[in-house]
Formats: C-alpha cells, structure tokens, sequence
C-alpha cells in the first residue's frame, strides 16, 4: 500500500507492505522506491517491507535546496516513528546507502542491521566534488540528457544492451525525478562526511554488496573500507546496478544476511 506523511510540511511518500521485523529499502540517486519491485515479492511473505521516496525523488516532494544526507535520514526517521518501529533492518542502494549511514549514525538503537549496496562509508574526493559541480550545470542545461546519461553510466558497458528494457525502465523513472531533487541531492551528497568508523564501531550486524566493474564506484576503496572490521562483504562481478545486473546472487545474499540478524 502507498502512503505519505508530512514532515516539516513536505508530504514524504513511502510503501508498505507485510508483517515481521521491519525492512527499510532506500534507493538510490535519480531512483525511487519502484527499483524495488523485483525483490519486494521474495520478502515480502516473512518481513515488513517499507520503501521510501527519499527528498525530491519518486512521489516525496523537494524541501529547499539542499537535501543533506542527514535531512534526508531525519525524514526516514520520521517514517519509522510514524509506523512505530523498532530496530529495523536498512538497505540503502547508493545514496540510499549514505542516507542508511547517517540515520545509523544517530539512531543506532533503531538499527537491527545495515545493508550498504553499491555504496560507499567514504566521503566524496575533491574530484567528485568538482564532478557535482559539473553534473549541477549540466542538469540545468539539459535534464534529459543529463538523466539518460548518468543512467547508462551506472551499468557495466557489456550489461547495457543485454538488460535494454531495465536500462530503459530505470531512465523512464528517473525522468520524473524533478530539477530541484536533483540538484538539491547533488549538493547534498557532496558534503555528505566521511561514516567509515560506523564500520568499525556499531551494535548492528553490517553488510557491503558490490559490485567488481561498479562505473561509480572504487572497488579497492571499497575493499579497503572492510578491512579490520567486521562487515560481511559479497563481491558481486557486475556494476554499480546489482538488484538488476546480479539479481539472483544480490538476492540470495541480502535475504541470508536478513535471516541471520
Ligand atoms: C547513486 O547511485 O545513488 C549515486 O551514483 C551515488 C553517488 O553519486 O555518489
């Protein structure tokens, strides 16, 4: 069922959907809580699935300029007191996975478990940083383009062709995703801190999936994130898209985790 909260007088639009210990989905840039209509059927009989439209994606409105990763939590934090949850399992695709980090980050006693997927507990380079400011005037200038591009990028090349229809799914979604939820999550992410010692120092079990040819992401920097803690890493051979490119391994993998929490 699809339902929406205000907060802070932005009406906050989210699914939900089962019963059981509770499983909050946070999708990615550009996505909305419809990248998780495949896996949703294979929990949905043992656990309470609630996937958000975080800030200015899906159905959930813009709230100013700049929707930090933490503003965003603050909202996912709102959901889950309005339910009446309680330690809930997060899985955050990408962005979805800095949004998990900084709502852990404040609220460890609501986490059960943490599930970053195709995501990283880093900060942004100065590099990346430039590379927002790029994306942020290319977005202004042409939104289509800048959306059907930065969907492509997300995928392995070889994977492009061979899930078209996905590929082509994915970009129609990202579409409806506004000019201001775009740039305001740009700004955000760019000055998102550094999380890694939530790896190292939590109460919740964690996990990584990643993806080996991830476009977006360093698969050494990634790697170098896990060592000396405790979190589970499944290394998935495909790109920074693994609920699509390796949906069956990703799966498999995220409901073992579930399921041993
Ligand atoms: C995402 O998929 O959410 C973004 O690519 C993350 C990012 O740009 O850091």
């Amino acid at each position: 069922m699809s339902y929406f909260i205000t907060y802070k007088n932005t009406a906050i639009h989210f699914k939900d959907i089962g019963k059981g210990n509770a499983i909050v989905l946070l999708h990615g840039f550009l996505e909305n809580h419809r990248m998780w209509e495949d896996l949703i059927p294979l929990l949905q009989d043992k656990y309470r699935i609630v996937s958000i439209d975080l800030l200015g994606h899906g159905k959930t409105e813009c709230m100013g300029y700049i929707h930090t990763m933490e503003l965003m939590a603050e909202t996912v934090m709102a959901v889950i007191k309005h339910l009446k949850l309680r330690r809930v399992t997060l899985v955050g695709h990408s962005m979805g996975g800095y949004v998990s980090l900084a709502l852990a980050d404040v609220h460890p006693d609501y986490v059960k478990g943490l599930v970053l997927m195709n995501s990283t507990a880093r900060a942004d380079t100065p590099e990346k940083q430039l590379n927002r400011s790029r994306a942020i005037a290319l977005v202004k200038q042409n939104h289509t383009a800048f959306i059907r591009m930065s969907i492509t990028n997300l995928f392995r090349p070889k994977n492009r062709s061979l899930f078209r229809n996905k590929v082509n799914t994915t970009k129609k979604e990202a579409l409806k995703t506004p000019l201001q939820g775009i740039v305001a999550a740009l700004e955000g992410m760019k000055i998102r801190p550094d999380r890694e010692v939530l790896l190292h120092f939590s109460p919740y079990k964690k996990m990584m999936v990643l993806g080996k040819k991830d476009p977006i992401l360093d698969y050494s920097s990634l790697i170098a994130q896990t060592q000396n803690t405790e979190v589970e890493v499944v290394e998935l051979p495909d790109g920074h898209m693994s609920h699509i490119e390796d949906f069956k391994l990703f799966s498999s993998n995220l409901i073992h985790f579930i399921e041993n929490l």
